[in-house]
């Protein structure tokens, strides 16, 4: 026991607490009421709390103070159940105070009795549960709180595992079209290089076969002639046959000399529709459908051409019981999402869109996923060499567009180009004048600069057979040399690709350097160089692309010489 703790009355006094007090002060409110349900006293903490004097309260009943919902219960149930048992306890209502707010309170109430059972009067205790019930509405809420979160839990739980497999396949598909966009990036750089050599030696070849031709035709006619004649006619067709494969090689490792120019597609769709008529034959249709105030396309003519041409023998293939080929324009924009659902490297931006459409076969996706691969087809030997579509491939991205398959099996095939807008001020060049140079030679001076010794051998005696006085170089510097050593050179016929650290880019840069009125051609098989930009050429170049033969070499050159 600790000694603050009043024992008796006497220190109970000395505290200056008297039972008047603990009623009127207790921290609780008490109320008497009368037999007939009158509040008949009061205390002076439930005044405090209410606002209310006890003059309001005496002889009014207690369920009046209540809100209408507590009224109802009081009536209902308590009282009732106050007569029942002689007592209730901890029941929760809200007393309205005398400003209207609600207090919200727990009462206990107990009946005392005479010794012969009546009722004398009720007392009631009321305790304040303000704080209460805001702890229990915090209690409440963190539930509702905590509950909210265990649904999430679970929810989570539920679709963690979907959406990991979700994730993991998304991740899977990625990872699948990097492979096959490495897969073609190395495919194409091997087939490159290998058709890359192919030019030279068949530059190498064509050249020879055309030299023993121009010899043939002076011999008096003999039947060994005509046998040599044929072999030579023989050979010249493989040759050219090869170099034709190999342009397409060069075509789909992006290698190719383009000359982009603005074109006009729909006006390129009419040019070649006789074309695509013939190739189709007689049992497929054919239908263009052109866009109105279609943009302007960057590509090259004559390869666009081609890939509609190539495009349309495929359609033929896949419809060998006829159908329908449709060609349909229009303005297409690629946007950040599209482009970030392709692995290919695609800026987004303004395209000219081409879909060549057919009614044919169709194709399943293992040989949907295989087209662009070179040497890639279902067709049989001698049928198709499966260069196709890795041209148009190879071209597309080359001029800086996109290409899309769709197809299945029994519902055709769309193959959709986009081709990249031309710049609103560049001239329309889609119409372009067929020059018909001269292929004769003259007594100009050409400086040869080539490292391959037989290339340069046969390009200098093709040109000493033209008429033209020839000097030869192997290197860059070797070159400059000879033009230093010499006054008259007119022409500077050079490859890009030299070795030992001048290119022939830089050779021609510096040669006019040297001399402003050199007149400059060069050579390429393919060009990730300084000539053709990102396989661009170069305004006012001039470009003789490798292999190259007798009839196309004087021609060029002498067109450029004037
Ligand atoms: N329009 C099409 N409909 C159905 N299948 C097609 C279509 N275009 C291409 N293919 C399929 O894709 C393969 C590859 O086509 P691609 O043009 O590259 O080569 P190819 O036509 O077989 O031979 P090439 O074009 O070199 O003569 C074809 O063999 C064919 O299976
Ligand atoms: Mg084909």
């Amino acid at each position: 026991m600790s000694d603050d703790q009043p024992p008796q009355a006497t220190a109970a006094a000395a505290f200056n607490e008297d039972f008047t007090d603990l009623f009127e002060n207790a921290p609780c409110g008490y109320l008497s009421i009368g037999p007939s349900g009158n509040i008949f006293r009061v205390n002076v903490t439930f005044c405090t709390w209410t606002g209310f004097e006890k003059s309001d309260l005496v002889g009014k009943r207690f369920q009046n103070f209540l809100n209408i919902a507590g009224r109802i219960y009081f009536e209902t149930h308590f009282a009732p159940l106050l007569r029942m048992q002689g007592f209730f306890n901890e029941v929760a209502l809200d007393v309205v105070g005398r400003d209207g707010r609600l207090l919200p309170v727990l009462v206990n109430a107990v009946e005392k009795r005479s010794s012969d059972g009546t009722v004398l009067f009720v007392r009631m205790t009321i305790f304040n549960a303000t704080d209460r019930r805001r702890y229990e509405r915090e209690l409440l809420g963190a539930r509702a709180a905590a509950d909210d979160a265990n649904k999430a839990l679970l929810e989570l739980n539920t679709t963690l595992e979907r959406r990991v497999a979700e994730a993991v396949s998304e991740r899977l598909k990625t990872e699948d079209q990097l492979r096959q966009a490495q897969k073609m990036e190395a495919v194409g750089q091997l087939t490159g290089g290998v058709a890359h050599d192919f030019n030279n030696l068949l530059t190498l070849i064509i050249g020879g076969l055309d030299t023993i031709g121009r010899q043939l035709v002076k011999l008096p006619e003999s039947y060994d002639l005509a046998r040599i004649t044929r072999a030579r006619e023989m050979a010249l067709h493989g040759a050219k046959r090869a170099a034709a494969l190999t342009a397409r090689l060069l075509a789909f490792s992006r290698r190719q000399p383009l000359a982009s120019k603005p074109l006009d597609i729909n006006a390129l769709i009419k040019g070649v529709a006789d074309l695509l008529h013939r190739t189709l034959g007689e049992t497929v249709a054919f239908e263009s459908v052109a866009s109105a105030a279609l943009w302007r396309a960057m590509a090259d003519q004559g390869e666009l051409e081609n890939v509609l041409i190539n495009l349309a023998v495929n359609a033929r293939d896949a419809m060998p019981n006829g159908g329908k080929l449709t060609i349909e324009t229009g303005n297409a924009s690629l946007d950040e999402a599209y482009i970030a659902s392709i692995t290919e490297p695609v800026s987004p931006g303004q395209y000219v869109l081409i879909a060549v459409s057919d009614t044919g076969s169709g194709m399943d996706p293992a040989t949907l996923a295989r087209v662009f691969e070179p040497f890639f087809t279902t067709k049989d030997v001698g049928k198709g060499t499966g260069l196709g579509l890795s041209q148009v491939y190879g071209f597309i991205r080359q001029s800086g567009g996109h290409i899309r398959l769709y197809s299945e099996p029994g519902q055709g095939t769309t193959v959709k180009l986009y081709l990249p807008r031309a710049p609103a001020d560049a001239k329309d060049e889609t119409i372009r004048p067929v020059v018909d140079a001269s292929s004769d030679g003259g007594p100009e001076t050409i400086l040869v600069v080539e490292d391959d010794a037989e290339l340069r051998e046969f390009t200098s005696s093709a040109l000493r057979e033209l008429g033209y006085h020839v000097l030869q170089a192997s290197t860059g510097l070797a070159a400059l040399e000879a033009l230093d050593a010499n006054v008259g050179i007119d022409l500077l016929f050079t490859d890009v690709v030299l070795p030992k650290g001048l290119n022939g880019r830089n050779l021609a840069d510096e040669a006019v350097r040297r001399r402003p009125e050199l007149k400059v051609l060069f050579t390429t098989g393919y060009t990730t160089n300084a000539i053709v930009h990102h396989g661009k050429l170069d305004a006012g170049v001039n470009l003789l692309g490798k292999p190259y033969t007798f009839e196309t070499l004087a021609r060029k050159v002498r067109a450029i010489l004037g």
